[in-house]
């Protein structure tokens, strides 16, 4: 497995490397999740193509109120899990040569973006496009994966790069989970003991969900209800959003029909944690 910092030489290595190439964006702090997609990117390349994986935290993805200071950065351990899972090449450019200090191009997502995680996080996507779209120029891969934890960066991903006529699939990866259930993030390593224990409301909220809509739920207050209720009996639980929409067009839904995702995001103290349950093929 090759290490570049610099676009140059991760450019010259990938012209002598097979293709396809697939590609998974991520910032580092692995963990099962990640990998799940590096080992997903190694089945889609076959054995002989070629699995890149990008290390970079993104600081115009961050407010400047957020994390990007004391975002985890383990990269000894997170290169030696590069190796486990499957990278052939690993991109850890450094700050300056993502972005010039006066840097005035960036890439908007107008729709999707505005929805969920946008409204809390307005800078948000326009900060992932834009990193996004530069690490797609760099690798030029035949193919990116993209975790379904991050359901909404996906679609907002897979309208860019059909938007914007990028010859490159987008394969979506499950969500890895904690044995409790806990949905995989590099931010769960800022959790107290106690917020760690509550955590598992989001997932089990979602587990209920489930259920009822197994049952034959339809009605997305009802639903939101359900879900409510089961977050708010978590004391340390701050509710920021609750959703029941179209997996598709991301807005509400006003009745549920054939398929619906149900996205939360919940503080505990200044964390932020996502979770959502997609169901599509539901029976009307
Ligand atoms: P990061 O949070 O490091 O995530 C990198 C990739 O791992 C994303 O596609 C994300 O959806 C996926 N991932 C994270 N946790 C997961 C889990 N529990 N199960 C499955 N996949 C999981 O997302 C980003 O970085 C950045 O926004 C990035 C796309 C790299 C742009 O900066």
């Amino acid at each position: 497995m090759d290490v570049h910092e610099s676009i140059e030489e991760l450019r010259a290595g990938l012209r002598s490397r097979p293709r396809p190439v697939v590609f998974v964006p991520t910032m580092g702090a692995l963990h099962a999740g990640h990998l799940s997609l590096v080992r997903l990117a190694r089945i889609r390349a076959g054995e002989r193509g070629t699995v890149v994986v990008s290390i970079f935290v993104n600081p115009s993805q961050f407010a400047p109120h957020e994390d990007f200071a004391t975002y985890p950065r383990p990269l000894a351990n997170d290169l030696s899990l590069c190796r486990e899972a499957g990278a052939d090449l690993v991109f850890t450019p450094a700050r300056e040569m993502m972005e010039a200090p006066d840097a005035s191009v960036r890439v908007l997502e107008e729709d999707l973006s505005r929805e969920l995680c946008g409204k809390s996080r307005p800078h948000f996507f326009a900060g992932v496009c834009t990193v996004v779209s530069k690490l797609f120029h760099v690798v030029a891969p035949d193919a990116a994966v993209f975790g379904e934890k991050d359901f909404q960066q996906l679609a907002v991903i897979r309208r860019m790069v059909r938007d914007l006529l990028w010859p490159i699939e987008i394969i979506p990866g499950p969500i890895v989970r904690e044995a409790d259930g806990l949905a995989m993030s590099s931010r769960n390593q800022y959790l107290d003991g106690e917020s760690r224990r509550q955590a598992v409301v989001l997932s089990r909220a979602l587990h209920i969900a489930r259920t009822a809509l197994d049952q034959g739920e339809r009605d997305p207050q009802r639903l939101r209800k359900l879900l409510l209720d089961e977050l708010q009996g978590a004391p340390l639980a701050r509710i920021d959003y609750v959703e029941i929409v179209d997996p598709d067009a991301l807005r509400p839904l006003p009745v549920i029909g054939s398929q619906v995702l149900i996205a939360l995001a919940v503080w505990f103290g200044s964390t932020r944690l996502i979770d959502n349950l997609c169901m599509r093929n539901l029976p009307t």
